[in-house]
């Protein structure tokens, strides 16, 4: 059994990488999609009991976001594995302007999960993590996430 987490910008691709690589296999568990945390806590109650993978496809910045997805799935003996949308503010505005008016997302939005974006670690639980950058021709290149992240990143304007 496996838990997929995401964590990325706005517009970074995780929905698209979700229809891409899992939706056949994982349940798709998306705050925008269900609204409320009860409805998402009774979809997520309904994985762990029946034992269906599934993937928590939201922006997921922060640590404390992730940390009680990760502590359920493990408590109940799933893996968890993190993908980990290496951050372009750029490339997110400019998808996000080309998705239909209704999907778009206010910009402040990009540049406010940029700021509170925390570079997920091993320690918080994950089985494994991965990192997924867009590539040429519309496809999507994933490789093995390096933990230690160079200097400044966080503080990097357009990165
Ligand atoms: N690798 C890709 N190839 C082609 N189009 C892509 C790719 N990744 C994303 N897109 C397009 O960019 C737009 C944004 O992607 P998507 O909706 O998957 O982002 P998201 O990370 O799920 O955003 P949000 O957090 O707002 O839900 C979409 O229109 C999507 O089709
Ligand atoms: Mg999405």
């Amino acid at each position: 059994m496996e838990a997929v987490i995401f964590i990325g910008l706005q517009a970074s691709g995780k929905s698209h990488f979700y229809k891409e690589r899992f939706f056949n296999s994982h349940v798709r568990i998306s705050l925008d999609l269900l609204k409320t945390r009860s409805r998402e806590a009774k979809m997520i109650a309904v994985c762990l009991e029946t034992g269906q993978p599934f993937a928590v496809d939201n922006t997921n910045p922060k640590k404390e976001n992730r940390a009680a997805y990760i502590q359920l799935a493990r408590a109940h003996g799933y893996k968890v594995i993190g993908y980990f949308f290496e951050p372009n503010v750029v490339e997110s505005l400019k998808r996000n302007e080309m998705r239909p008016k209704p999907e778009r997302v206010p910009k402040v939005g990009i540049f406010t999960t940029r700021k509170r974006l925390q570079r997920p670690s091993l320690e918080e639980g994950f089985d494994q993590l991965f990192v997924v950058q867009s590539a040429v021709g519309n496809t999507f290149s994933v490789g093995a996430y390096v933990q230690e992240e160079l200097p400044g990143l966080e503080s990097r304007p357009n990165g």
